[in-house]
Formats: C-alpha cells, sequence, structure tokens
C-alpha cells in the first residue's frame, strides 16, 4: 500500500484552470517517469482509471496499453462508452477482452455473496493477467489509485478494487491521481475532455451487477436487471434526479412472484428500486422521489422488460439496510 501524503499547502482542484495546471504538470512527470516505455493499465470505464486512462493518453500517446475487461456484470451500455470514448475519440491503444461467458460460467450456481466478489476478483486478475503476458516489453503499470484509498477511510475502499497487481508480474506504479480527492479527479476528467455521464458517474461496486443479480446468477435475471437498470437511469437523467441522488439501482431477488399475463397466472421476477443519498456510504438516507416519477419508471419497467411482474422501492436507511443487497 501507498503510503504518500498529501502535503498540506496542495491547493484543492476546483476549477477547470486548476486542473489545467495540474494536467501539465502532470504529463511532464509522467513523460519523465515512462520516458519511452509502455504503460498497461485496466480501464473499467470507472471514473479514477478513465481519468487516468485520458491523462496517460495525453501525456504518452500510443505507449500505454488499455485493457478493458468485459466480465457481463457492466450496466448498459458501459463497455461501448469506453470503446467509444477511448478507441473512437482519443484514439487510444485498447484492448478489449470479452469475457463474459468465462466469468458468468465460473459463477454458475454460486448463490454466497462474499464467495461471488471472490470468484470475480480472482477471474478479474487471470484475465488480466493472460491479457499482461502477451503484450511485450511493458515496463510500467498504470492505477486509478486515488487519495482516500491511501487513507484507507471509508468503506468503499474495505471491498474495492476487483483487479490488483498480480503477483509474479513486476512493474512500475504510475499513479498520477494518487493525492486527488474524488470531487478533483471528476474536474481534472472534465479539464481532460471525458464525456460528463463517465465524469460524473455514481459509485458502481467492482462485481458490478454480480451483486444485483441476487443468490446464483442466471442468464433471464442478469438480463432482466441490466434493462430496468438502464431504465431506471434513463428516468433519473431526464427528471434530474441523477445529479440529485448519490447511488440508484435495480436489484432482481432469486425468487419469483405471482403475476397475470394474458388472463393467466404467470411467476415471474420482481424488480426492486434502490436511491440512496449519503455522504461517506457508511449512512444513507432514502430520497423522496415524487409518485409521479416511480410510477412512470415502474410502468416502463414492467412494460418493457421480459419476465418482470412487480416492481418495489427500498424504503430502508442504512443502518440497518446496507446499500447494496448482498
Ligand atoms: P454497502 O452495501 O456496504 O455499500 O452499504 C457501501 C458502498 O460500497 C459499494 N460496494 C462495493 N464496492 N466492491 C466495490 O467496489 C464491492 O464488493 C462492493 N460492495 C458494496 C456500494 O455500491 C456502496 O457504494
Amino acid at each position: 500500500m501507498n503510503t504518500c501524503k498529501r502535503p498540506d499547502e496542495m491547493q484543492r482542484i476546483t476549477t477547470p484552470e486548476l486542473a489545467e495546471l495540474f494536467i501539465a504538470e502532470q504529463v511532464k512527470e509522467i513523460q519523465s517517469q515512462v520516458g519511452d516505455k509502455k504503460v498497461l493499465l485496466a480501464l473499467s470505464g470507472g471514473v479514477d482509471s478513465s481519468v487516468v486512462a485520458a491523462l496517460l493518453i495525453k501525456a504518452l500517446g500510443k505507449q500505454l496499453v488499455c485493457v478493458h475487461v468485459n466480465h457481463g456484470l457492466m450496466r448498459k451500455g458501459e463497455s461501448e462508452q469506453v470503446i467509444e470514448v477511448f478507441q473512437n475519440q482519443m484514439d487510444a491503444n485498447l484492448v478489449y477482452v470479452e469475457a463474459a461467458p468465462r466469468f458468468l460460467d465460473k459463477l454458475a450456481g454460486v448463490a454466497d455473496p462474499e464467495e461471488k466478489r471472490k470468484i470475480i476478483g480472482v477471474e478479474f486478475i487471470r484475465v488480466f493477467e493472460e491479457e499482461a503476458r502477451k503484450l511485450s516489453a511493458i515496463d510500467f503499470l498504470a492505477q486509478g489509485t486515488i487519495y482516500p484509498d491511501i487513507l484507507e477511510s471509508g468503506p468503499v475502499k474495505a471491498h474495492h478494487n476487483v483487479g490488483g497487481l498480480p503477483d509474479d508480474l513486476q512493474f512500475e506504479l504510475v499513479e498520477p491521481v494518487k493525492l486527488l480527492f474524488k470531487d478533483e479527479v471528476r474536474v481534472v476528467g472534465a479539464a481532460l475532455g471525458l464525456p460528463d455521464s463517465m465524469v460524473s458517474r455514481q459509485p458502481f461496486p467492482g462485481p458490478g451487477l454480480g451483486v444485483r443479480c441476487l443468490g446464483a446468477i442466471t442468464s433471464d435475471r442478469l438480463e432482466a436487471l441490466r434493462e430496468a437498470d438502464a431504465i431506471l437511469r434513463e428516468e433519473f437523467d431526464a427528471t434530474g434526479l441523477t445529479r440529485e441522488v448519490w447511488q440508484f439501482f435495480t436489484v432482481v431477488p432469486n425468487f419469483r412472484t405471482t403475476g397475470v399475463r394474458d388472463g393467466k397466472r404467470a411467476y415471474d421476477w420482481p424488480v426492486i428500486i434502490r436511491a440512496v443519498n449519503t455522504i461517506d456510504a457508511l449512512e444513507a438516507d432514502v430520497p423522496e422521489i415524487s409518485w409521479s416519477i416511480l410510477k412512470k419508471i415502474t410502468a416502463r419497467i414492467l412494460d418493457e422488460v421480459p419476465g418482470v411482474c412487480r416492481v418495489l422501492y427500498d424504503l430502508s436507511p442504512k443502518p440497518p439496510g446496507t446499500i447494496e443487497w448482498e
């Protein structure tokens, strides 16, 4: 673990101008650290790894190799956005690994949440390691470490990092945002030209939708979860709630519920909507969302997502309910 300390006099990056200064400084520093060598980065598309990627592309161009592992537990459109932004717009050296079948195979029949997290974490390292071995002459590994990770404050870090540094692959680390807080990383990301939907993204757990498709993951429930989550995000975007609510998502439990379709009984899945506001994720409140918005989201999910016949809104604060359902 990195133990460097943020100097007391370091100015907080709150404006685009300050972000530009930071970027110019880091570009020089990265260039002098890396020289003409190559750098590897696991690019999930989350805020931290995306900002590090954009910074390194600016400093090093094609000397950076980004590896995006699609573990099949991403939200709808996320992997596509990584390709669009980094490969198409920024012309990055991007290796896209379609690993969904592999992860879902390993997870088949596994119901215990911690076991699921472990499998996803271990498999991620394996896939990343395999990709790293295919590439020749890589000397550096870039990481989206931010200052709270170093302080190890907050609960998110406790189970953060799906990936990690493979033990037997030796790289020197490049961690250009390691002294920044999350809000500063977002300001830097915006100054680097990353889209707002990427820079102001809500937290998303490393194991992704894997811990929101409760119990043993099945492809029908995973698909229903992904579609329902996309509808929730669309409606939160349309009503401005995305800016007001800290984290929001859907959950699909592993039990069926009675419904009626075409005059006949049907046993379909329920979808639970979870939305929370919090400062530090240790305690969280449930925002009061207007009835009409909730009804519209419910109607859309019931209408557009096959196999779902009931939608619920989770009213539980944390504690006692955690933010995630498992
Ligand atoms: P809980 O459910 O513990 O969640 O109230 C607190 C915050 O942590 C996130 N979370 C995770 N993040 N890997 C992660 O990277 C995980 O396994 C994990 N589990 C929970 C959760 O989304 C919330 O922001």
